[in-house]
This record gives structure tokens, sequence and C-alpha cells, in this order.
């Protein structure tokens, strides 16, 4: 028998470390990774190039409902602007229960004939995937953050003012946790880790040695 299917939830606000991190446990532990993010933000471009407003909630749930796993290839994801597209067609819970399948389905069967997923977001540990085995929360001050997000978007060739850049991840973390549905928050279970003094080795070197141990005991369970 092999080994049983791991899942590993990776929560936090904007920036700070999800992707970094869950990219590298996925690849050190042989995982599929779904950066969760990037469907909202697909909802949220497909929204702006409709000439849509991003708060008309039905036109927002038509397009999600319509929403295909190709739309993650495209480009223009990664913008400041579908971000903020993104948080708004995200408190509309129309959107959310659209998208709630094709993640669940990821993290029961996940592509590739992986050994598990790793999926990052904002609601995996609470509403997507209750029974994680491993629930991570990201935490850092919205200043640590701002700058992170300003030199990847530097490094993208894109123009980022930090003041700018700090307060749209200050409205952002808002909106995120403040709305009604799947708001941003830890699970009860979640191991929250604060990253403003911890660079991207040291949170993986953590992240590393708690799902080491969550492998193995997937694998001796699927060996007995
Ligand atoms: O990369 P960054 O952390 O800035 O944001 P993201 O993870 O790409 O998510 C963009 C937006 O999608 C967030 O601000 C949330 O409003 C929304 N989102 C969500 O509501 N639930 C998730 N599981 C993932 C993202």
């Amino acid at each position: 028998m092999s080994a049983r299917n791991i899942i590993i939830a990776v929560d936090g606000p904007a920036a700070s470390g999800k992707g970094t991190l869950s990219r590298r446990l996925a690849t050190q532990y042989n995982l599929a990774y779904l950066d969760t993010g990037l469907i909202y933000r697909a909802v949220g471009r497909a929204v702006l190039d409709a000439g849509t407003n991003p708060g008309d909630a039905v036109a927002a749930t038509k397009i999600a409902e319509a929403m295909q796993p190709d739309a993650l290839e495209r480009d223009g994801l990664r913008t400041e602007e579908t971000g903020a597209a993104a948080s708004e067609v995200a408190a509309v819970p129309g959107v959310r229960a659209a998208l709630l399948d094709f993640q669940r389905r990821f993290a029961a069967t996940p592509p590739g004939g992986k050994a598990g997923a790793v999926l990052d977001g904002r609601d995996i540990g609470t509403v997507i995937c209750p029974d994680a085995d491993l629930k991570l929360f990201l935490m850092a001050s919205p200043e640590v953050r701002a700058s992170r997000r300003a030199s990847e978007l530097r490094d993208r060739g894109e123009a980022a003012i930090y003041d700018a850049v700090l307060a749209s991840l200050k409205a952002r973390d808002e909106r995120d946790s403040g709305r009604s549905e799947a708001p941003l928050l830890p699970a009860d279970d979640a191991i929250r880790l604060d990253t403003d003094a911890l660079d991207a080795d040291a949170v993986f070197q953590i992240a590393s040695e708690l799902t080491a141990k969550i492998a193995e005991a997937a694998d001796e369970a699927g060996r007995s």
C-alpha cells in the first residue's frame, strides 16, 4: 500500500511569504502546489477585462462559475490592480462557492501522481481543508510585507512606490479580514509563524521539520 495523501495548508495575509514557502515545501516533499490566490486573481482579472465592476456580485459569480483551469496560466495576474480586484470578488459568497470544489478536488487527488498537496491562501485551514495534516499561518507586519511586495514588483519590472504598496496592502488586509464569508483567520489548530524577523530560509527550516514528521507518519500508515 502506498503512503497516505498528505495535505498542508498555508494561510496568511498578502505578501507574508506563503508562495515562497509553499513552493519550496512542494519541491522538497514531492507535493502538488496550488496557489489559490491565483484563482481569485484570475476571476478579478476577467471581471476587469469584461469592463465590469468587481463589486458586482452577480457578474463576478457568473465569471467564477465559468472559470477554466487554464485561466491560471494567463499574464497580468500578479499586478497590484489585479490583486485589488481579486480581494473584491473574493468577498462575494457566490464566487467562493463556485471555486470550492476545484480546490478540494486538487487537495484530495493531487495532479501528477504526487504524494499530497500544499495549498496556500486565506481560508485553506478553516474552510477548504479543515482536516489538513499541517496548518501554518504566516504573519508579518504591514511594513515588512509592503517592502517585500515592493521589491517583488520591482524585480518584475513594475514601478512600485512603497507608500502606495503599503496603503494597498492595508486596504486588502481590511477587506480580507472583515468579510463575512471565509475571512482571513488562523484555524484554531494552525501553527503561527511571525516572519518579521525570519528570512525565507528560516521559515522553510521550521516548516520543513514539521512536514518531515507528517510525511514520515503518512509513510508508516501506508506500510501498516
Ligand atoms: O499574493 P498575495 O498574498 O498578495 O495575494 P493572493 O494570495 O494572490 O490573493 C489575492 C486575493 O485573493 C486576496 O487578497 C484575497 O482576497 C483573495 N483570496 C481569498 O480570498 N482566499 C484565498 N484562499 C486566496 C486568496
